[in-house]
């Protein structure tokens, strides 16, 4: 029952929680602090905001301390922002916690809001990106796949004329786990985690064969499930899908490319892009994040094999000229509050992903924020772990997600948990980021 089942604290013994709390956490803010140091020693930046930036590193630096001498976390102050109020509530109900005794999806978001709060009372670095140094250089090193996943995709195009000329169904089903499997792989490598990552892991992760042969990673997979949903309701007259983005660079690239044969293939009629509004998780999607994805990929500095990418891009341009695919960033999920809060916090984001015809939902954290970060048992039917979001909540939720935190659920028997825990032990498979989840619930 939902209320039994507690969220992962970063106190918790051999969580994925504890280990971001004590070794993750102080390397991100140290990332920030070489970012602005960088950014800083510029010969454009004049002197005031040069002056400026050392007080901001500081001030970051000085969140790193807390956090490695595990202190408490404190109220947020002032930032003029008008969700201070909700934050330092939220932490009261929580009570007395520190930094690697906290409830993890609390801590982490309020992390993300702390740099946030720097950056926003500055007076020159007010809508500076941290990040988006480490979003760009990565996305320039997943050259191979972006060029390969263009090419399939044109070559697709070619082969069937328009996608949704496709006669055959079985064809069609298989054109459809394929672009779908290409967007859940596509969140395997999220920056959060990429510190451990060489190049070389990185592109093993990505491609058309990692994709295959991760297949069998996919430890609950409703794909089936979806198809039929898909299939069942293709008369529908307004089919618009929702998804709620995660990463920039490749992750929104393949996320991209999925909107796009969602349309092409007919299955949707409009497709909306959901984005953070602020920097957020090191690298997830702030609304700047898509002209940049399209300026590198008209680079043909960061992607030399032009042949297909010059017959996508202006394909997926016209996508977003015309109004098929359009963007947005609601408040709420720069929030620490999970899904199963939203009918509380969000009434009028709850009320038109109820109105979408399907809501796909990107990545880890979006996952923990649908499960509300619960260490549900793994057999735990997905469904129950949405809680409010779940059973009658007229949304159609399709979860795409590699497995990098604590909570899994949705495996369909305790013996394949078993099998799971002696294959990957010590909850690795559901850590690893190499396990997956593709998750549908229909909401009736
Ligand atoms: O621990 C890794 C981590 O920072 C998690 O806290 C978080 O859930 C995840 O990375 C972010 O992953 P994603 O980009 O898939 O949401
Ligand atoms: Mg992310």
């Amino acid at each position: 029952n939902a209320h039994e089942v507690r969220s992962v604290w970063t106190s918790d013994e051999g969580s994925m929680a504890k280990q971001t709390a004590e070794i993750r956490w102080a390397k991100i803010i140290q990332g920030t602090v070489d970012d602005m140091g960088e950014t800083a020693a510029m010969e454009n930046i004049d002197d005031q905001k040069r002056a400026e930036s050392i007080a901001i590193q500081i001030a970051l630096k000085n969140i790193k301390k807390e956090i490695q001498k595990d202190n408490a976390l404190t109220p947020l102050q002032d930032d003029g922002k008008p969700d201070v109020q909700e934050w330092n509530n939220l932490l009261a109900v929580i009570g007395e916690c520190s930094w690697v005794n906290c409830p993890w999806l609390f801590g982490e978001c309020y992390m993300y809001r702390r740099i946030q709060g720097i950056l926003t009372s500055s007076k020159h670095w007010q809508n500076y990106d941290v990040f988006k140094r480490q979003k760009d250089s990565t996305f320039v090193k997943s050259r191979a796949a972006v060029e390969e996943l263009a090419n399939r995709y044109m070559q697709t195009v070619a082969e069937t004329g328009l996608v949704q000329n496709e006669s055959k169904e079985e064809a069609k089903k298989l054109r459809f786990i394929e672009m779908t499997e290409v967007s859940l792989w596509g969140n395997a490598t999220d920056l959060s985690l990429l510190a451990n990552l060489t190049l070389e892991d990185l592109q093993k992760l990505q491609g058309r064969d990692a994709i295959q042969k991760s297949q069998r990673n996919i430890v609950d997979n409703d794909t089936d499930d979806v198809w039929a949903y898909l299939q069942r309701t293709a008369g529908q007259h307004s089919r618009q899908i929702d998804i709620v983005l995660d990463n920039a660079g490749f992750e929104l690239f393949t996320d991209v490319l999925y909107a796009a044969y969602l349309l092409d293939a007919g299955i949707s009629t409009s497709v909306r892009l959901h984005t953070k509004e602020s920097p957020w998780f090191v690298s997830d999607v702030i609304p700047s994040d898509i002209e940049s994805l399209f300026k590198h990929l008209d680079s043909s500095d960061c992607f030399p094999s032009r042949e297909s990418l010059d017959q996508l891009i202006p394909r997926l341009r016209k996508f977003f000229q015309s109004g098929a695919i359009t963007t947005t960033s609601d408040p709420f999920w720069t929030t620490p509050f999970s899904f199963h809060e939203m009918p509380s916090k969000a009434p009028a984001l709850l009320k038109e992903l109820q109105n979408s015809y399907l809501v796909i939902f990107k990545g880890d954290l979006n996952y923990r924020k649908l499960t509300r970060d619960g260490l549900w048992p793994h057999t735990t039917t997905f469904e129950e772990a949405l809680g409010p979001l779940g059973k009658q909540s007229g949304i159609k939720t399709l979860a795409l997600r590699t497995n990098k935190s604590d909570v899994c659920v949705g495996v369909p028997t305790q013996r394949e948990v078993d099998a799971l825990n002696e294959e990957a032990p010590d909850g690795a498979w559901v850590q690893n980021g190499k396990y997956a989840v593709v998750s549908f619930n229909e909401g009736q």
